[in-house]
């Protein structure tokens, strides 16, 4: 197999600004590292085979203070190169990316699309796609990113050959459809609210209808309009929540939330429930399930070797049971793995998945999207 080394044909560092953050596993915040104050730190950063976050908070934190959450990044290396390799981008083509972020892959796709072929790439955040506009300009290459919302893609540049998307997305926009010529490929990170998502690759139809499969787990950041949001009840509200002990054992637990196990499939069959997992210590986990939207919200709370667990559910939704039932399904179904799933969306934006063939009688809807509290 090729190095994957060898696909990433334009450096890295003139797209990394100057200051990037760091998280501080102590406090669970984001630090600056500035190139000026430390440059060795820096280049090391940029050397190693890991995500750099770029930004936080959406820009609203200066350098000096911490961090809450990873708000643009430049992605791992060796997962952009497996990106571009399953996007098949060839010489000639017409791609749009949603997610400039640093320009890094922008300047990735344009190499390999060449003079004869155009990258668009959109970046919500306007002070990002600046940053990615210079340092493009900077090494001569040649995308242009346009600033705006990437879920309506980006029509006065289309038809596409090759639509990629780097932030995960809940559902596949259907503009991404609309601007991609039939026979083109889309690729997302692409999942629910429960646990990682999966890089999945669809070839539209000539009905303007998309068809593919998942494949490997990816823990990309969420588009902004569909970011995930948790629940912090109360000591009082707690005090409500209706008590119960799990039947599950440990293992079973572990399969719940592991995305190679049952928790892609728990996600595509429990709606808008959004999955933490927390170790407190080597001892003590805490699994939550939120709803924000019905305000349904549930916990169960493990400590190594004193099983049975107990489980707190509050709110019109009983989360925890709905995600038992799911994992149960799922061991019945003789327990799919995520690459086994397959996802159609139609031309109307329905997604439908099912496992192994399209045909196949373990196919179900999801229910039809809709905006996230974008927090
Ligand atoms: C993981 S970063 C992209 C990495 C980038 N491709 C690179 O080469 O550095 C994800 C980016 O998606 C952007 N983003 C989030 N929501 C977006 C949206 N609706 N439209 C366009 N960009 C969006 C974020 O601001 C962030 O810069």
């Amino acid at each position: 197999m090729t190095d994957w080394r060898a696909q990433l044909t334009v450096p890295r560092a003139p797209f990394i600004p100057q200051v990037v953050w760091v998280d501080d596993p102590a406090t669970g915040d984001f630090r600056a590292v500035s190139r000026n104050d430390d440059e060795p730190r820096w280049q090391a950063l940029v050397d190693v085979d890991e995500p750099i976050v770029t930004q936080v908070d959406d820009g609203a934190t200066a350098p000096g203070d911490a961090g809450r959450q990873p708000s643009s990044s430049c992605s791992q290396p060796s997962l952009v190169a497996a990106m571009l390799t399953t996007l098949d981008v060839h010489a000639g083509h017409r791609v749009l990316e949603i997610g400039a972020g640093t320009g890094w892959n922008a300047a990735l796709l344009s190499a390999r699309t060449g003079a004869a072929g155009h990258v668009v790439s959109v970046e919500v955040d306007p002070a990002v796609a600046e940053g990615a506009r210079r340092a493009l300009a900077e090494i001569g290459a040649t995308p242009s990113v346009v600033t705006g919302d990437g879920t309506r893609g980006y029509a006065p540049d289309a038809p596409y050959d090759r639509v990629v998307c780097t932030a995960s997305v809940r559902a596949i926009p259907r503009a991404w459809l609309e601007q991609t010529r039939p026979g083109g490929v889309i690729l997302a990170p692409w999942g629910t609210d429960y646990g990682s998502d999966a890089l999945t690759r669809l070839v539209v139809d000539e009905a303007g209808g998309a068809s593919g499969r998942c494949g490997r787990g990816l823990s990309f950041m969420r588009i902004r309009q569909q970011r995930r949001d948790f629940l912090e009840p109360s000591r009082s509200a707690m005090a409500t929540a209706a008590t119960s002990q799990t039947t599950r054992r440990g293992r079973e637990l572990f399969e719940m939330v592991a995305f190679a196990e049952a928790a892609f499939t728990i996600g595509l069959r429990v709606p808008s429930c959004y999955l933490t997992v927390e170790d407190l210590d080597a001892d003590h986990r805490r699994i939550e399930l939120h709803d924000v939207r019905s305000a349904s919200w549930a916990r169960v709370g493990l400590v190594r070797g004193a099983d049975p667990w107990t489980v707190h559910q509050l709110g019109p939704r009983r989360l925890w049971d709905e995600v038992d039932a799911a994992y149960a399904w799922w061991c019945a179904a003789g327990r799919p793995t995520p690459d086994r799933y397959g996802l159609t969306v139609t031309p109307a934006g329905d997604h439908e998945v099912w496992i192994d063939i399209p045909e196949d009688a373990r196919r179900w809807a999801l229910p039809a999207e809709r905006p996230g509290p974008g927090r």
